[in-house]
C-alpha cells in the first residue's frame, strides 16, 4: 500500500492590494490518499478556493510555503531526480483542459508515445503498437479513429480520453485529476466519470477528483471533501455530507445547485450571512501574520 499525506500545508502568493500583501490560497491542509483500498475521493469548492494550488502541490509542482507531502513517509520535495520520476509515473495528472497539453503541431500519438518512451513502457515498435491500442480501447476509443489525428480533428471528450489512455499504460496508484470534466458535455461527462470508477475497480487506482459541481460528486460516490477560501471545512461519505451536511458551507453550496423540478420549491432556509460569517472565519489566522512578515 502507498501514501500521499499532506501535513499542515499552507500556500501563501504574493497579492497586491491585501492589508498584508499575501493571500492564503491554502490554509493549514491534512488529508491522506491511500491506495489500498483504492477509492475516489472528490474535493469540492467554487472557484477560487485553492482546489489548483492543492493539486499542484501533490503532483510537487509547487512547494507550498509551509508544511509537508510525503509519499511512503518520504518528503516528496526531497526526493532525488530518479526517485522524483518514479513518483510522477505512480501520481498521474488529468487537467480541465487537454487541448493545452497537446502539440497542435503533433498527432496526438505523440502524447502516448512520449510516454512508452519516458516509462520504457515497450521495447520494440510493435509492442509500443498494440500497448497504444490496448489502452485507447480500455478508454472506448477506436483507435483507427483517433490515432494519426491531429488534436483539432478531435472532440473534447476524445482528448480527454487520450489523456485517459496514458494514465492506462502507466496504471499509476493514484490519479489527480483537476476539473477533468468541466469542458465536456453531460454524456461524455458521465463515460469519463464511468472510465475512473472502472480503473479503481480493475486497476486499483486511487482518484482525488477535483471539481466545482456537486452533480458530478454525487454521481461519483466515494468519500468527499469540501473546501471554501483554502480550508477543507466537511469530509465524510459522500452520501452523509450531501444528506446531512453539517458545515454552513456545504448547506450553501448544496442549496446553490438548481433542482430540475419546475414545480420544486426550496423548502430550507438558509441564512446567508451567518454562513458567509462562518466559512470566513478569520481572513488570517493570527499565527500566520507573525510568519508572513518574515517571508521576504
Ligand atoms: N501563482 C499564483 N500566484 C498568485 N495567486 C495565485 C496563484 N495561483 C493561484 N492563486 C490564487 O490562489 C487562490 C486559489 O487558486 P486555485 O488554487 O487556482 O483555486 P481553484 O482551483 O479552487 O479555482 C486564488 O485566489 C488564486 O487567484
Ligand atoms: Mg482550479
Amino acid at each position: 500500500m502507498s501514501e500521499i499525506e499532506l501535513r499542515d500545508v499552507v500556500q501563501r502568493f504574493h497579492a497586491r492590494g491585501t492589508p498584508s500583501g499575501f493571500l492564503t490560497a491554502v490554509q493549514s491542509t491534512s488529508f491522506t490518499l491511500r491506495s489500498d483500498p483504492p477509492h475516489i475521493v472528490s474535493l469540492v469548492g467554487q472557484s477560487g478556493s485553492g482546489k489548483s494550488t492543492i493539486a499542484r502541490i501533490i503532483l510537487g509542482l509547487q512547494r507550498p510555503s509551509s508544511g509537508l507531502v510525503t509519499y511512503g513517509g518520504r518528503d516528496i520535495f526531497k526526493l532525488s531526480r530518479a526517485e522524483y520520476d518514479d513518483y510522477r509515473k505512480n501520481v498521474q495528472p488529468v487537467f480541465q483542459d487537454p487541448y493545452a497539453i497537446f502539440n497542435p503541431f503533433y498527432r496526438v500519438d505523440r502524447v502516448l508515445r512520449t510516454a512508452i518512451k519516458k516509462f520504457s513502457l515497450a521495447s520494440t515498435a510493435a509492442e509500443a503498437s498494440s500497448l497504444m491500442e490496448e489502452s485507447l480501447l480500455a478508454v472506448k476509443l477506436d483507435p483507427g479513429q483517433v490515432l494519426g489525428r491531429y488534436p483539432h480533428q478531435l472532440s473534447g471528450g476524445q482528448r480527454q480520453r487520450i489523456m485517459l489512455a496514458r494514465v492506462h499504460m502507466l496504471r499509476p496508484s493514484f490519479i489527480i485529476a483537476d476539473e477533468p470534466v468541466s469542458m465536456l458535455d453531460a454524456q461524455v461527462r458521465k463515460l469519463f466519470l464511468d472510465i475512473l470508477t472502472d480503473f479503481r475497480t480493475t486497476y486499483g487506482m486511487t482518484t482525488l477528483f477535483i471539481t466545482h459541481d456537486l452533480s458530478t460528486v454525487y454521481y461519483i460516490g466515494g468519500e468527499v471533501m469540501v473546501i471554501t477560501r483554502g480550508r477543507i471545512v466537511e469530509k465524510g461519505p459522500v452520501s452523509t455530507v450531501m444528506h446531512t451536511p453539517s458545515h454552513p458551507y456545504t448547506q450553501l453550496l448544496l442549496a446553490s445547485v438548481p433542482q430540475p423540478d419546475p414545480d420544486a420549491r426550496w423548502t430550507d432556509r438558509i441564512d446567508i450571512a451567518q454562513a458567509t460569517a462562518a466559512e470566513a472565519g478569520p481572513e488570517v489566522p493570527p499565527e500566520d501574520e507573525a510568519l508572513e512578515a518574515r517571508v521576504p
